[in-house]
């Protein structure tokens, strides 16, 4: 069974978005198949690995539309995702360190800061967004 099953509780009515956090989700639920397979540190290293730029790619998209649109709650906004992203960094130093390994905990952090930034963060912009015709 897949890590995160995509729920429309997590759609932010930006086609666009979801796509990328839809992305996002399959790229856990990668890492999560290839650590339940047993799959080896060069495996799991790629996933990571794809899951940083992805995450980059996306957070620079979002990011974009909130400037491009001037919407009030970017500062805020790109601070949390800048932290998410060390927080990310610093999960993949441990791996190529080899102090950690893919572990039940590190998924659930991966779940857990995705889907709640996806509700609790990314969700606060879609009236605004909608209302600037993004959807
Ligand atoms: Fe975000």
């Amino acid at each position: 069974m897949a890590l995160i099953n995509w729920s429309d509780e997590y759609s932010v009515k930006i086609n666009s978005i979801d796509q990328q956090h839809s992305k996002l989700v399959e790229l856990i639920n990668q890492l999560h198949s290839a650590m339940k397979e047993g799959k080896g540190k060069e495996a799991i290293g790629r996933i990571v690995s794809e899951l940083i730029s992805y995450t980059k790619v996306h957070f620079t998209h979002e990011e974009s539309l909130m400037v491009k649109h001037s919407y009030p709650g970017y500062l805020k906004h790109k601070s949390l995702h800048d932290e998410l992203v060390n927080q990310v960094l610093e999960i993949e130093k441990e791996l190529n360190s080899g102090k950690t390994v893919i572990s039940q905990d590190v998924l659930n952090f991966l779940k857990k800061w995705l889907v709640e930034h996806i509700v609790g963060t990314d969700k606060l912009y879609t009236t605004f967004m909608n209302s600037k015709g993004v959807v």
